[in-house]
């Protein structure tokens, strides 16, 4: 595969059976993230890895966040966070140590979070590995990021689901770029994805 097959092959995919990557191998696919742009050097990311038992604390604790941020949320979506969380082979928290005092702004600090979680995703497919990142309402959850090593200002970015494909991945139709994309000329720019021509 060249570097841009790779790109522009990977897909997210929540089917995820073992083996996740050994622990030589998360090393290799973290250093990736440590190429992500970071106006500052604030390196803001951070990595918490739950495999193996962990896993149940990990479901019990999205649980009970769950429970605190929806009082009336149905017992089914609780099983389904609980198994979910509990048999997927790995976990990343994706984690922000923010400095809302410093001179970057805060969304730059995020977005070198972002930026670190895109090479992973990648470097995960490079290597064979598939993935998804996951959020939903709990990573608002102050008691939750606390409890994983998060207080605030620190906040999470979400969870990384990480295994091996349990089938070939998904190939959902991409957007034409072109629909993104404007040259400047002087002049304001339109966007065919906004229903405007350039
Ligand atoms: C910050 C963030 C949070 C996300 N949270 C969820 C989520 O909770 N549930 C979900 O199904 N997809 C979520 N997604 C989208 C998936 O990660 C994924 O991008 C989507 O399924 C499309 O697949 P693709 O990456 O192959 O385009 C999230 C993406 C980002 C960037």
């Amino acid at each position: 595969m060249t570097p841009m097959d790779m790109l522009l092959s990977r897909a997210s995919t929540d089917r995820l059976k073992p083996p996740a990557p050994s622990e030589a191998q998360m090393a290799e696919i973290l250093a990736t993230a440590m190429r992500a742009p970071d106006h500052g050097k604030l390196r803001p990311w951070r990595y918490v890895i739950v495999k193996d038992a962990a896993r149940l604390l990990l479901a019990e604790r999205i649980v009970a966040s769950m429970v605190r941020m929806d009082p009336d949320v149905p017992e089914f979506k609780k099983q389904k966070r609980l198994n979910r969380f509990s048999t997927i082979p790995m976990t990343l928290v994706l984690g922000m140590h923010l400095r809302p005092e410093h001179k970057i702004p805060l969304w730059e600090q995020e977005m070198t979070v972002a930026a670190g979680a895109m090479n992973i995703l990648n470097a995960l497919h490079a290597l064979g590995f598939g993935a998804v990142w996951v959020s939903g309402d709990v990573v608002n959850d102050p008691v939750l990021a606390e409890e994983l090593g998060f207080p605030a200002p620190h906040k999470l970015a979400g969870f990384l689901f990480i295994g091996t494909p349990e089938a070939p991945l998904p190939s959902p139709k991409r957007p034409d770029p072109a629909q993104f994309t404007a040259i400047w000329q002087g002049q304001p720019v339109n966007f065919p994805a906004d229903g405007k021509t350039p």
